[in-house]
């Protein structure tokens, strides 16, 4: 009877433990994540989302967005100009999201030109980037079918044909 409750009782231990490694496994990972999470700001959704993805902020530096941020009139052939309120509030919000400098570089005004994301899409075929369904690297949505939910993991890339 005691060897039954003390096996028992091992076993919960064992389940215990097991769940605390997962619990512990799972945070690592989306923490691994946060910088390529769907932004939350309501207002950079609202504005810098409209045209294109609003994208991760963490995938750029902080210098790198403050240089995005200071040409927003003529931003890519586009005027994405806002009001000195919203400009003041996504500035901070991009900065204090964004990546780290020694990963992505400071000069960089795109993700698509920083040396993380050449390396990370190495293996895309040349075509792929020109073909009529994605047209430029920035249309990451093209490939990455959940990139609004943030999620850009393996299991979520489909590269068109071309
Ligand atoms: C009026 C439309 C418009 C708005 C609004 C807009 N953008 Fe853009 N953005 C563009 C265009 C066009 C491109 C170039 C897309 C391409 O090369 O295919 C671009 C590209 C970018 C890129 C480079 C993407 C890459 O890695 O190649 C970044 C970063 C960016 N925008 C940030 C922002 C931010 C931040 C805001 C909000 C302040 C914003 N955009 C609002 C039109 C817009
Ligand atoms: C032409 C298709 C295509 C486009 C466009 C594209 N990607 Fe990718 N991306 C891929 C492929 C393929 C991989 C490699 C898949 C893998 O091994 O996980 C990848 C990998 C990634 C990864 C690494 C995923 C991981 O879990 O390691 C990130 C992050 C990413 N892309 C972000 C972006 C962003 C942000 C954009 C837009 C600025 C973008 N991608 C545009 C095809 C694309």
């Amino acid at each position: 009877m005691r060897k039954d409750r003390s096996a028992r009782r091992r076993a919960a231990r064992a389940c215990a433990a097991s769940l605390l490694l997962a619990l512990f496994a799972l945070s690592g990972s989306v923490r691994a994540d946060a910088k390529r999470a769907a932004p939350a700001d309501p207002s950079y959704v609202a504005e810098c989302g409209s045209c294109h993805l609003a994208y991760p902020p963490g995938l750029l530096s902080a210098a790198s967005w403050g240089q995005v941020m200071q040409g927003l009139e003529r931003h890519f052939g586009s005027d994405a100009s806002v009001d000195a309120a919203t400009h003041a509030h996504i500035d901070r919000y991009l900065r204090e999201h964004a990546g780290a400098e020694r990963k992505f570089g400071t000069s960089a005004l795109r993700i698509s030109e920083t040396r993380w994301f050449r390396k990370e899409h190495d293996e895309v075929p040349a075509g792929a980037w020109r073909s009529a369904t994605v047209k430029s690297a920035a249309n990451c949505g093209a490939c990455h079918v959940a990139a609004e939910k943030g999620d850009y993991s393996e299991r979520g890339v489909r590269v068109p044909r071309f």
